[in-house]
């Protein structure tokens, strides 16, 4: 049985709520590794929307089991929310259905306190204000405090005070009224509490279809992306891997998620950026505004640089490229292929980490747009855009994406 790994190759946003639906119609067990609630996954199927932030993708299929590595940091409320709101919608308890690890994160007042504090500063990084760079700061500082700990209220209390010694002395919030209230959550938090590695383990040996979700995208990787404008997880695929607790196998199908264009949302550099009507006009017929919090995304053309960085990091077997629709009503469409670097030379390889990269220009290719294109044969000039992409990016484009809807998905 094959694991699908599916993950984001931009910054984020490249239509991962959509794919991942599509690819799980045949998994029974879906598994998100990283980030929390600074995702925005939405799905269109029968006529409704979904928009998941920490619950993996699978939870619209009845039956799929829904695990939360111990690589999340969750938010309880974002949670509770998120399960009430998709309890009414689907009309079924999806209790039963997820799985959290005892090692994933729990976000609390506090790190969004700082986050708030921070972002105010003279060094924001237009972040999600959901707490995630702080709850992975005090993880990797060695406290903080884990879902696992919840079964265990003697522990749970005593981290909670070296945490607020650390990191909130002198917020308003006390340690008992953060205590009492996640004291509450325990009692539907610890009955979900999952050995998701193990789990994950013995499905793959028993042959289990599985799907990995990843979360954000490539460049925002915290170790590879366009520091210090990134999320503070691991988005690469080996950042999958460590925040499941699993290993490669070797039977692993890894599809990166790619959108025709470029979009990104908070601040950091972005070569492909369009400050006129043409970025306007993808904005708007791409409903380019974030899932999460809102905010329009910057929009530009698709930047074959930045995508070949993000498929050597991430190791995909093949692409899926969405929002093929939204371009359909361009008379020409741009693809950049190399940049003019800060020293005027010509480079054709992303600069590692970004380094310089907001003083790099984009070299562009012009393309004939192939003009309203939903269903039958590909038009030829959509042909010849699918094979730019594989020729210069080594990887075949296997599936693409005409519309919101889990029937607007072509595979090739
Ligand atoms: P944080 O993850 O909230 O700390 O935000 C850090 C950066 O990553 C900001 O620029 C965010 O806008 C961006 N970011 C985080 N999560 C997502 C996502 O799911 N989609 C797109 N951008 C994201």
């Amino acid at each position: 049985m094959t694991t699908i790994i599916a993950l984001g190759l931009q910054w984020g946003d490249e239509g991962k709520g959509k794919v991942i639906d599509y690819l799980c119609e045949k998994a029974q067990m879906v598994v998100r590794a990283c980030g929390g609630a600074n995702a925005g996954h939405s799905i269109h199927t029968d006529g409704r929307k979904y928009v998941l932030h920490l619950i993996p993708s699978g939870i619209v299929h009845e039956g799929v089991r829904c695990l939360l590595g111990s690589g999340m940091v969750i938010s309880l409320s974002s949670l509770e929310k998120e399960i009430a709101g998709l309890t009414e919608a689907l009309g079924r308890n999806i209790n039963e259905s997820i799985g959290i690890s005892h090692g994933a994160h729990i976000i609390l007042p506090w790190h969004s306190e700082l986050e708030q504090m921070r972002e105010s500063s003279s060094k924001p990084v237009g972040s999600t204000l959901r707490g995630i760079g702080p709850a992975y700061e005090t993880r990797a500082s060695r406290f903080g405090i884990t879902a696992g700990m919840l079964a265990h209220p003697d522990m749970l209390r005593k981290n909670l005070e070296i945490l607020r010694g650390s990191i909130a002395p002198d917020s308003t919030v006390s340690v008992d009224m953060i205590f009492d209230e996640l004291m509450n959550y325990a009692a539907w938090v610890v009955p979900m509490l999952a050995d998701v590695s193990l789990e994950v383990f013995n499905a793959r040996k028993n042959g289990v279809e599985i799907l990995f979700e990843g979360a954000q995208g490539i460049l925002l990787d915290v170790f590879h992306g366009t520091f210090p404008y990134v999320t503070s997880s691991n988005t690469v695929t080996g950042g999958i891997y460590a925040g499941i607790g699993v290993g490669p196998n070797g039977d692993e199908k890894i599809i990166g998620i790619v959108k025709a264009y470029t979009t990104r949302v908070g601040l950091g550099p972005f070569p492909t950026e369009l400050f006129d009507a043409t970025g306007e006009k993808i904005r708007d017929v791409g409903k380019e505004f974030g899932a999460t919090t809102g905010r329009p995304r910057r929009c530009g053309w698709l930047d074959l640089v930045a995508l070949r960085y993000a498929v050597r990091l991430s190791g995909v077997t093949s692409i899926a490229l969405t929002k093929v629709d939204v371009l359909n009503d361009f008379e020409e469409i741009m693809i950049c292929d190399s940049y003019i670097d800060g020293e005027g030379h010509e480079i054709s390889e992303f600069p590692p980490s970004g380094i310089g990269l907001e003083n790099c220009k984009p070299i562009y290719t012009k393309l004939k747009g192939w003009k309203s294109f939903s269903s039958g044969a590909l038009p030829l000039p959509l042909i010849d855009y699918i094979r730019l992409i594989e020729e210069r990016c080594d990887v075949e484009v296997s599936i693409i994406s005409m519309g919101p809807d889990r029937r607007d998905t072509i595979e090739l």
